[in-house]
């Protein structure tokens, strides 16, 4: 188990799905951790279950489509245990749609929250990171910036810029020894996921099409995710920056 003592955490959207898991795999490696999400029930109980365990963790209700609930989450994590280590920009939506069907509120909705976030939280996150010496950010990405799956526009569109803004900030902010990495998971069971059954014209088809879509045969676990963020999150991935790692069993490699 990577060792975080002492450590601080933000963890956007994390309460539910594969940020609350991360936020609770954190927490066990004994990183104190700010919870960040718009849902406030939710969140408040992401927190309690990290303090069940015995984890430090605070809730802050936090819409990431803000510069200013961004600049709030890093206030409150500074003025509640001095300083941010570790950063995973996790908040997203799914909102689908075909490229010339999709309307310009919702892109725009799905760049802000998926895309523009994790730079509105880099923005405010890596000047202290600098001032500290260093800090680990991870960017949860998807295979969907990989490869092209139909309907999802907007959100592959968010997700590869994902990829490619983590590039380019780990080259920016490797000289201040921030590292800079993403995650792109495959298809993990999560709310998100279970909303978009729901919504589907005949969602045992589509359940049955994701699962035999993965090499491996199977849907991820929010579990499985969080173990590679706490990697990325860690001094054992201490050489590692600019790097994004499929967590998608096999699904982004399948050749037939
Ligand atoms: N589940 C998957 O199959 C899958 C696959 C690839 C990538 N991902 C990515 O993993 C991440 C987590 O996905 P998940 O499946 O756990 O999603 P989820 O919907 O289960 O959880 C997302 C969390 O983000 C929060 N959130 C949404 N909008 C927000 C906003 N404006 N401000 C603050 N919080 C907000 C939600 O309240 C929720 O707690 C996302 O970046 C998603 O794109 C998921």
């Amino acid at each position: 188990m990577p060792d975080l003592d002492q450590r601080v955490a933000i963890v956007t959207g994390a309460a539910m799905g594969i940020g609350r898991a991360s936020a609770l795999a954190l927490a066990r490696a004994g990183a104190a951790v700010l919870v960040a999400d718009v849902d406030e029930e939710a969140g408040a109980q992401a927190r309690a279950d990290i303090e069940a365990e015995g984890g430090r963790a605070i809730f802050l209700r936090t819409d990431v489509r803000s510069f200013a609930d961004a600049e709030a989450c890093t206030a409150a994590a500074i003025e509640a245990w001095g300083k941010v280590d570790i950063l995973v920009n996790n908040a997203a939506r799914a909102i689908g749609g075909v490229v010339d069907e999709i309307d310009e509120a919702s892109w725009n909705e799905v760049l802000s929250t998926n895309l523009t976030s994790v730079w509105r939280f880099i923005r405010c996150v890596a000047p202290h990171m600098r001032r500290q010496g260093g800090g680990s950010i991870v960017n949860i990405s998807s295979v969907q910036a990989l490869r092209g799956f139909h309907g999802w526009a907007a959100y592959a569109a968010a997700k590869g810029g994902i990829n490619a803004l983590t590039q380019q900030a780990a080259v920016d902010l490797a000289p201040a020894r921030i590292r800079v990495n993403a995650v792109a998971p495959g298809t993990i069971m999560t709310p998100l996921n279970e909303k978009v059954f729901r919504e589907a014209a005949d969602p045992q088809e589509l359940i049955d099409r994701w699962n035999a879509a993965h090499p491996l045969g199977r849907f991820g676990e929010a579990e499985e995710v969080a173990e590679t963020v706490l990697f990325l999150a860690s001094d054992r991935s201490s050489f590692i920056t600019g790097e994004i790692i499929r967590v998608d069993g096999g699904l982004a490699i399948k050749g037939d």
